[in-house]
């Protein structure tokens, strides 16, 4: 027996994770003693701060080792519902809300707890290319709704109305967005919500888990505020891994229908049981603080976006938007392709362009196709200065250093 015939028919055609591909060829390639920089990943290469990993400290010591409500402590839940009344004008009660092993578990148990063979996620992309992966091993159909530079990288209204059909169960809805950076205003979230208003069977997942990642004091509107009438078909998750810069303590949180997170509980009492005790305790600290270390960074990742967008636009070759949200430039780089390496090799894709940015440069970027967005690649400025200034240095010298192809 081949171990194809035993593996599951889900796992056999899921595609692994596109950006930890990247990282560990990166990573490969350092461990072969190459001075890799890697851009390619979703986390910032802040410490978690100090006060929360105390408050983990204690909770060992003080014997919080034992299972938690599968929902997460009651005491978490309404640090939760403090933070979404306060921050986000969202009323929930304690049954409302689930603390989970980070958001992308409560986005894989969303999927799994409501889609049925043939039901349809709209997913308006570039996008985290884990979305459509976590729909296809719920059975279910990702539409990828391709939102163009022009666009701004945003779903339109006309756009979503095209989409509908009468398999669509949810559209989700990612702000402010990986890879492209884009930031919904008020007033675009709420001509969405228009639209779906006519669509009562299409429910909203709202990905906000870079809430607090924000530049040039943009403000910012949960969907579920922006659009009131359409709370009791929307999932608003959040956690705590970004703005905290607490990716391996695993948790996520979100707010909705008070039947759904039912389902979500049951889902995750047949798992998971609950996230960690440890980074229970470590999250109710995270959401006590004063948002002190977040106006920090959002103050250095600032000054790194500004490097790099400035030195994008100074390499012949590439641009890019400049991101107002999370910690990603998306660069267009279109005009590469076709162009041909001192070795010889034409680019003839992103992907192409991403081999030889590692290859030639030695800084590890994700092609755009992998978030289905080909002729762009994401680079990740959560990377120090020096490391970054170090990195766009490399990728200017390997663009000039290439020649026009014939078809050129
Ligand atoms: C858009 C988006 N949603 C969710 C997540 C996952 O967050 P968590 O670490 O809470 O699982 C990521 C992580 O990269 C992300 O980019």
């Amino acid at each position: 027996m081949t171990i194809n015939s035993f593996l599951a028919r889900r796992v056999l055609t899921a595609n692994p994770s596109a950006t930890k591909a990247v990282t560990l060829k990166a990573k490969q390639l350092r461990d072969q003693g190459r001075d890799i920089i890697t851009l390619s990943q979703g986390e910032l290469d802040f410490d978690t701060p100090q006060p929360i990993r105390e408050a983990a400290r204690t909770a060992m010591d003080q014997g919080q080792t034992r299972y938690t409500e599968v929902a997460g402590s009651a005491e978490l839940r309404q640090a939760v519902q403090h933070k979404f009344q306060s921050e986000n004008g969202l009323n929930y009660s304690l049954d409302q809300i689930q603390v989970a092993s980070g958001a992308k578990q409560i986005l894989f148990n969303a999927f799994q707890a409501t889609l049925n063979e043939g039901d349809e996620v709209l997913i308006p992309t570039p996008s985290w290319p884990s979305y459509p992966e976590m729909v296809r091993l719920a059975s279910g159909e990702p539409r990828l709704l391709r939102c163009g530079e022009n666009a701004g990288f945003k779903l339109t209204p006309e756009q979503l109305r095209a989409a509908i059909n009468d398999n669509t169960k949810w559209l989700l809805l990612n702000n402010p967005a990986n890879p492209s950076g884009a930031l919904y205003t008020q007033s675009e979230l709420r001509a969405l919500g228009e639209v779906l208003q006519d669509y009562p069977q299409v429910w909203v997942i709202a990905d906000e888990i870079y809430e607090h990642l924000r530049y040039d004091d943009q403000p910012f509107t949960s969907f579920a505020a922006a659009v009131p009438e359409l709370s009791e078909r929307t999932l608003t998750i959040n956690g705590l891994s970004k703005a905290w810069a607490m990716t391996g303590w695993r948790v996520g949180y979100c707010a909705g229908p008070e039947p759904l997170i039912k389902a979500l509980n049951l889902l995750q009492s047949q798992s998971t049981s609950h996230a960690s005790s440890i980074s229970q305790a470590a999250a109710l600290s995270a959401l006590k603080q004063p948002h002190t270390f977040i106006t920090e960074c959002v103050t250095e990742l600032t000054r790194r976006r500004d490097l790099v967008v400035a030195s994008i636009q100074q390499i012949p070759g590439l641009s890019c938007r400049v991101p107002q949200g999370a910690f990603y430039v998306f660069v267009n780089c279109q005009s590469l392709l076709g162009q041909v390496t001192a070795a010889g090799q034409t680019l003839d894709t992103d992907q192409d362009v991403a081999l030889y940015l590692l290859e030639e440069a030695d800084v590890a970027v994700v092609p755009g196709s992998a978030f289905d967005l080909p002729g762009y690649f994401r680079l990740s400025y959560g990377n120090a200065l020096p490391q970054l200034e170090e990195a766009m240095r490399r990728i200017s010298v390997a663009c000039n250093n290439l020649v026009a192809g014939d078809n050129v």
